[in-house]
C-alpha cells in the first residue's frame, strides 16, 4: 500500500514523540526541559542507569549518545513494538485519530488476489492436517513419533501429510471452488508440461506450514518420509506470497517469544527450529532451504539487536558462518550484532537437544561468540605468521573487512577489538605507553627476532599507478587528504610520536593507497629506537615520502619546519587526527543520511547535501592554509544541516 503526500507530514506533525517515548522510557526531569521538547531519559535500547537518551520533541527525533540509536516516532515504534513500517504507521495513526488511506484500484486488486491465494494456502494446510489425521497418515504419524514430535508440537506447528497421491490435495481445493489457476499460482500444484491437469506438488511428504510475521500462511515445506527420495525436503516454489529470501521459519511467534525476552536463535531447518521451541527456545527461526540473505537478517535485526546464528560445528557450517559475516559487515549499524553458537561436530541443535538436552543447549547459547572473533578467527586460522610479511598481509585483510563496516563508531569499535586480539598474538612487551594492548594478554612464546625491521611491512606489490600524483584521483576528499599527508608528514619528522599515537595511526582512515602504503611503513617503526628511523623511513619510503614533504602546505608548516619542537608537533599531531576521523565521521553521516532519505530524496536533497558538503570542504580548506581553528566551519556546517533537516527539504515543495 502507498501513502498518499503528505499523510506521513501530517501523522509527524499530530504525533508528540516524547509522548510515544514517554510509555517505554522514565524521564530524567532534573535533565529534561519539558517547556522546550528537550527530554532526557535512560535509554530504552540499552541497559544504562545515566540518562543519554535525548528526545527533540520539537523537531521530532530521538538520539542516544550513548548506542547511538536514533529515528523519529515511526522507527521508534518499530524498534520498540517490533513491527514494520506500515504496521507502525497503522500504530500511529490510530493514535492520532487519522484514518488509514484507502487503496488505490491497482493495488487493491493486487491485494485481492494475495487475499485469495492466502485463502488457497489456509485450505491447503487445513487439508493436510485433516490427511495427518487420516488412516492414511497412520505411517507419517509413526515417523513423527519416531523422531519425538508429539502431538502438541504437532499442533503448535500445524504438521500435516500429504499422502502419495497425485492429485489429492487438487481435487479437494476445487471441490471448494478453488479455480486451478488460482491453485496452481500458490504453487500447491503444478501444472504438467504437457498441458495436463494440475498435480501436487508435495507428495508422501510431512508437511510443514510455513506463515509470515502476521499469520498468514504463505507457503509449505515438505520432508520425505522415504529415505531415498530425490529431494530430503521440498518448499513451495516463489509466488506472490511467498518470497523464500524475506521470509524466516517461525517468524511471527519468535518476534513475540524475543519480545519477551527470548533470544533469537537462527537455526538451519524446520526440525531444528520446532525442537527449539518445543525446548522452551521460543524465539527460533530459519531460513527457507536457501542460504541467509540480506533481507533475512534485516528482518532478524527488526526482531533482535543481536541474533544468534547457531551452526552446525562441521565445514560447511563454518562456511556458512563466513557468508553471514560478510553479509552481515557492511550492514551493522549501531545496537545490531551478531553471535554464532557452535555446535558439536556433526549435531544440529535437533540432534544436541534430543541427544543432551536443553541444558546443553542454553549452555551453547550462553557462550555464543561475538561476530569479531569470528572475524579474527577465520583470518587467522591455520596460518602462521612467522614473518613481517605474513602479519602486514593479515593486517591488511583485517582492516579490508573492518573497512567493510559502514557504520563508523562500529567501525572503530571492531577495529579495537582486533587491535587487541592481535596484541594477544604478536604483543612485544616493549611498547610506549598510549598504545594499544591495553590488558591484552601477551604470548610467551614470542621470538624477539621478528621484531624491529617491522611488524608492517607493505605488501611487495608497491601499487605503481598511485605513485604518479599524491594528489591524484584517489577517490580521497581534497581537504582531507591534506590533512592525512599533515599527519602522515608529521611522523615521518617526529618518528618519537609514532609509538604513542599508534593505535590512532592506525585507525584513522587513510583513502589514498599511497597514504595507506606510509602509514604501513611508519607503523613498521612503532618499536624502532626513534633515531634510527627517520634513515630507515626515507630508504623505504622514497620518492614517495619525498614528495609529500615537499607538499606545499606541509613544507612551511610549523610541525613540519620545527624539527625540534617536539611538544608542538604533538599537539599538531593530535589536533590533526581528531579533525580528520570528524571529517570521515562526518561524511559518512551525509552518506548515511542520504541513504535514509532513500526514496523519500528526489534530486533536490542530493544536490543539497552535496553542495553542503562542498561548501564546507572549501572552507576547511582555506582555514587550514591559513593555519587556525575549523571549529566554526564545523559548526556552521551542522547548523545548516540541521536547518535542512528541520526545513525537511527532502519533502518536494508544491
Ligand atoms: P538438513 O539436511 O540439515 O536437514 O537441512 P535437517 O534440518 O537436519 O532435517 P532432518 O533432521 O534430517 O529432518 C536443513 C534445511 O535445509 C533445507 C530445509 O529447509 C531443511 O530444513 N533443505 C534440506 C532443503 O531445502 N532441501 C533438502 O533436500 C535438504
Ligand atoms: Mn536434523
Amino acid at each position: 500500500m502507498s501513502l498518499p503526500p503528505g499523510f506521513l507530514d501530517e501523522l509527524r506533525t499530530r504525533t508528540s514523540i516524547s509522548q510515544v517515548v514517554g510509555r517505554k522510557v522514565i524521564w530524567d526531569m532534573r535533565k529534561s526541559n519539558q517547556g522546550k521538547g528537550d527530554m532526557w531519559a535512560p535509554c530504552p535500547f540499552h541497559q544504562e542507569k545515566s540518562a543519554s537518551f535525548h528526545v527533540d520533541d520539537r523537531k521530532g527525533y530521538y538520539y542516544c549518545f550513548g548506542c547511538h540509536a536514533k529515528g523519529d516516532a515511526l522507527s521508534f515504534i518499530r524498534e520498540t513494538e517490533n513491527v514494520g513500517f506500515m504496521e507502525a504507521v497503522e500504530i500511529l495513526a490510530r493514535e492520532a485519530g487519522m484514518t488509514m488511506p484507502a487503496r488505490d484500484p491497482k493495488a487493491q486488486e493486487k491485494s485481492d488476489r494475495r487475499a485469495q491465494l492466502a485463502e488457497v494456502m489456509e485450505a491447503t494446510v487445513q487439508h493436510y492436517r485433516l490427511m495427518l489425521s487420516t488412516a492414511a497418515g497412520q505411517g507419517a504419524r509413526d515417523y513423527l513419533a519416531g523422531r519425538k514430535l508429539d502431538e502438541h508440537a504437532q499442533n503448535r506447528f500445524e504438521i500435516g501429510f500429504a499422502p502419495d497421491q497425485r492429485q489429492g490435495l487438487f481435487q479437494a481445493l476445487t471441490a471448494k471452488g478453488f479455480t486451478p489457476d488460482l491453485i496452481v499460482e500458490a504453487g500447491v500444484c503444478a501444472k504438467p508440461d504437457d498441458g495436463g491437469a494440475p498435480y501436487d506438488r508435495f507428495r508422501g511428504r510431512i508437511i510443514f506450514p510455513i506463515r509470515d510475521g502476521r499469520g498468514r500462511a504463505i507457503s509449505l515445506g515438505g520432508r520425505a518420509m522415504d529415505p531415498n527420495a530425490r529431494a530430503k525436503y521440498l518448499n513451495g516454489p516463489e509466488t506472490p506470497l511467498f518470497d523464500k529470501g524475506r521470509s524466516l521459519y517461525n517468524h511471527g511467534p519468535a518476534r513475540e517469544a524475543c519480545g519477551k525476552d527470548a533470544p533469537l536463535v537462527v537455526c538451519e531447518g524446520y526440525m531444528d527450529v520446532i525442537a527449539m521451541v518445543e525446548a522452551g527456545f521460543g524465539g527460533a527461526v530459519a531460513p527457507l532451504g536457501t542460504a541467509v540473505t540480506e533481507d533475512q537478517l534485516r528482518l532478524m535485526w527488526r526482531i533482535h539487536d543481536e541474533p544468534i546464528i547457531a551452526l552446525d560445528g562441521d565445514t560447511a557450517g563454518t562456511r556458512a558462518a563466513l557468508r553471514v559475516i560478510d553479509l552481515a559487515l557492511p550492514l551493522l549499524e549501531a545496537g545490531k550484532a551478531l553471535r554464532f553458537a557452535v555446535m558439536p561436530a556433526g549435531l544440529d541443535p535437533d540432534d544436541l537437544i534430543k541427544a543432551q538436552g536443553r541444558e546443553a543447549m542454553e549452555k551453547l547459547l550462553s557462550e555464543a561468540k561475538p561476530m569479531v572473533s569470528l572475524l579474527w578467527q577465520r583470518e587467522i586460522e591455520g596460518k602462521v605468521f612467522d614473518s613481517p610479511e605474513r602479519r602486514a598481509a593479515l593486517d591488511k585483510s583485517l582492516r579490508a573487512a573492518i573497512k567493510r563496516i559502514a557504520d563508523p563508531s562500529i567501525r572503530s569499535h571492531y577495529g579495537e577489538e582486533i587491535k587487541r586480539l592481535r596484541w594477544d598474538l604478536f604483543g612485544t612487551g616493549q611498547r610506549g605507553s598510549a598504545g594499544g594492548g591495553q590488558g591484552g594478554q601477551r604470548r610467551s612464546d614470542f621470538k624477539p627476532g621478528a621484531r624491529g625491521k617491522g611488524r608492517f611491512t607493505p605488501p611487495a606489490n608497491a601499487l605503481p599507478e598511485t605513485r604518479a600524483s599524491l594528489l591524484g584521483a584517489t577517490g580521497d576528499d581534497v581537504s582531507e587528504h591534506l590533512r592525512a599527508a599533515m599527519i602522515l608528514g608529521i611522523c615521518a619528522i617526529h618518528p618519537a610520536l609514532i609509538a604513542p599515537f599508534e593505535a590512532q595511526l592506525e585507525a584513522v582512515d587513510l583513502r589514498d593507497p599511497t597514504h595507506d602504503r606510509l602509514r604501513h611503513l611508519i607503523l613498521a617503526h612503532a618499536v624502532t629506537p626513534p633515531e634510527q628511523i627517520a634513515e630507515k623511513l626515507r630508504a623505504q619510503a622514497g620518492d614517495d615520502l619525498e614528495k609529500l614533504l615537499a607538499l606545499p602546505h606541509l613544507r612551511s608548516a610549523p610541525p613540519i619546519v620545527k624539527a625540534d619542537d617536539i611538544e608542538l608537533a604533538r599537539m599538531c599531531l593530535a589536533e590533526e587526527l581528531a579533525k580528520l576521523a570528524t571529517a570521515r565521521a562526518m561524511r559518512d553521516e551525509i552518506a548515511d543520511a542520504m541513504e535514509d532519505l532513500e526514496g523519500l530524496a528526489d534530486e533536490g536533497v542530493t544536490w543539497r547535501l552535496a553542495q553542503a558538503a562542498t561548501l564546507r570542504h572549501q572552507a576547511e580548506r582555506s582555514k587550514l592554509e591559513d593555519n587556525s581553528d575549523t571549529g566554526e566551519d564545523r559548526a556552521a556546517l551542522s547548523a545548516q544541516l540541521q536547518a535542512m533537516i528541520d526545513g525537511q527539504i527532502w519533502r518536494k515543495k508544491h
